[in-house]
């Protein structure tokens, strides 16, 4: 594909922080005038969305593990044509909460779904787009049940798993993460909110913003 703009990833665990550093992230690229945007897995554009509501919503009907990985592929081939590729195109910067890695640790490993039928699922949805950066914020399950019991918020279909399903998921990323070393930054999710964000610019700083001259404000 004829990209010119940068695709920014974050994965991990419910909870592992995600969403607060995502916030810190276009805090800081508003701040040094970058154009960036913001979007999150699944949902996005209209349909992806509706398709968001039916994975998340907990009906009285089971939804088998099949349906579901084609579901967030659904939603993942809509934005990603829809939204992220002509984005790109345009020399963006694309800040993105949860993208096939999710499907591969969540589906794959949490659920158990060959992962070859997985992986070129995912090629296909993403039209083979691979992330310039993916951060990899880890938690232990222990910290996971911690920030679950102090939000107080009640759990959507997915957050409602055992504990050994995301057991799996995080050992899912983990090896995701050393396969694809080039792409993955781990960090440390259990640092501070502060710790975190400043690690997480320094290497957008490094990798994405020193390399080239994604598109500004005017
Ligand atoms: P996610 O989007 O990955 O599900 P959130 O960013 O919503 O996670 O964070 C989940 C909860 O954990 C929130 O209550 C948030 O304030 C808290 N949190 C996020 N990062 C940290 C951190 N580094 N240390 C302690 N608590 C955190
Ligand atoms: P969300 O509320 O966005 O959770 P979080 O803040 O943790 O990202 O809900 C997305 C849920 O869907 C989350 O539990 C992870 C799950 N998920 C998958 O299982 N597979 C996928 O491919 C994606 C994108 C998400």
């Amino acid at each position: 594909m004829n990209k010119s703009g940068y695709l920014i990833t974050f994965e991990g665990i419910d909870g592992c922080g995600k969403s607060v550093q995502v916030q810190r992230l276009t805090e800081k690229l508003d701040e040094k005038g970058f154009e960036y945007i913001l979007l999150r897995e699944p949902g996005g554009t209209l349909i992806s969305e509706k398709i968001r509501e039916v994975l998340l919503t907990k009906a009285e009907e089971p939804m088998t593990p099949l349906a579901e990985f084609l579901l967030f592929s659904a939603a993942r081939a809509q934005l990603t044509n829809y939204t992220i590729l002509p984005a790109l195109k345009e020399g963006k910067i694309i800040i993105l909460d949860r993208f096939f890695d999710s499907s591969t640790a969540y589906q794959g490993y949490g659920r158990g779904i060959d992962p070859d039928f997985i992986q070129r699922v995912n090629r296909m949805a993403t039209s083979g787009t691979d992330p310039d950066l993916t951060f990899f914020l880890d938690i232990d399950l222990e910290e996971m049940k911690k920030r679950r019991k102090k939000s107080g918020k009640a759990l959507d279909r997915m957050e409602d798993q055992a504990l050994e399903f995301f057991n799996r998921v995080r050992e899912g990323y983990q090896e995701l993460a050393r396969a694809n070393s080039e792409r993955f930054y781990i960090i440390d999710g259990k640092k501070s909110i502060d710790e975190i964000s400043r690690e997480i610019w320094q290497e957008i700083e490094q990798r994405i913003l020193s390399a080239a001259s994604p598109t500004k404000k005017n």
